[in-house]
């Protein structure tokens, strides 16, 4: 792999979020991985809610057991969580904000107006050897505070930017995406890695893919339903073919 090579991460909660619509075990979140992995993803996503509404205690159980890629275990900063992740030390552990009425993580994670607590409860789970990675929105306030307690890595939230695209609001879309470049180069002058998520298409990737800073995309829900279509490995081919083409030009 080329040193400026961008990872992709799979993420694989709407597996569930279908399996939970019935109950039962199909479709198999475990199963996704796998194939993600041999259809060539660097690394497997999961987010374990409070609430479970779709990534369950047993999924990731079976992830850490099958998994060869690194795994992204996405969690609230709760002591429930933090128990849990001690317990497998994942590869990297993402702190996300978490709501009850959320559809989905609307926001990024209040890093700087924690950075206290959140000091401490990173603190374990760097000793547990766990990459941690804060989830938070393209604010130098937060970039800031992220680095100041000494997490390795943030992840820019990019659902504003996906959501400006999807929409047809293109001055929005623009302004969001300086804001992510910005925040890029900022962050990583300061020596943090540069992920960056949510919401990204086909369409969406490629401004992102280009930023020489960022490191790792990670994917989900669009290449999901893709895959009803296609199937997991076409479209997470296809969504490799545009990382390449925007970053390599
Ligand atoms: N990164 C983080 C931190 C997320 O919370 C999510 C959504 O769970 C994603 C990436 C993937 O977003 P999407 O499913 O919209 O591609």
């Amino acid at each position: 792999m080329g040193q400026n090579t961008l990872r992709l991460g799979v993420n694989i909660d709407h597996v569930a979020t279908v399996r939970n619509a019935r109950g039962g075990d199909n479709p198999d979140p475990v199963r996704a991985a796998l194939l993600a992995q041999n259809a060539g993803a660097d690394g497997i996503t999961a987010h374990l809610r409070e609430d479970r509404r779709h990534i369950v205690d047993a999924d990731i159980d079976g992830l850490m057991a099958a998994l060869r890629i690194p795994l992204n275990f996405e969690m609230a900063a709760t002591p429930e969580m933090l128990a849990i992740a001690l317990r497998h030390k994942p590869h990297a552990v993402c702190l996300v904000p978490e709501k009850r009425e959320e559809r989905t993580t609307e926001g990024g994670l209040d890093v700087a107006g924690n950075d206290n607590a959140l000091a401490d409860y990173i603190a374990p789970l760097r000793d547990a050897g766990s990459r941690v990675s804060m989830f938070i929105g393209a604010e130098k306030s937060q970039v800031e505070a992220s680095h100041r307690i000494g997490a390795p890595v943030i992840e820019l939230h990019a659902g504003a930017y996906a959501d400006a695209w999807a929409e047809g609001r293109w001055d929005e879309r623009d302004a969001e995406l300086a804001k992510i470049t910005e925040m890029a180069a900022y962050a990583s002058g300061l020596g943090l890695e540069v992920h960056v998520g949510h919401g990204l298409t086909y369409e969406s990737v490629g401004p992102i893919a280009a930023l020489p800073q960022v490191k790792e995309l990670n994917i989900g829900h669009f290449l999901m339903g893709e895959a009803m279509f296609v199937g997991l490995p076409a479209a997470l081919a296809e969504m490799r073919r545009k990382m390449d083409e925007a970053r390599n030009g």
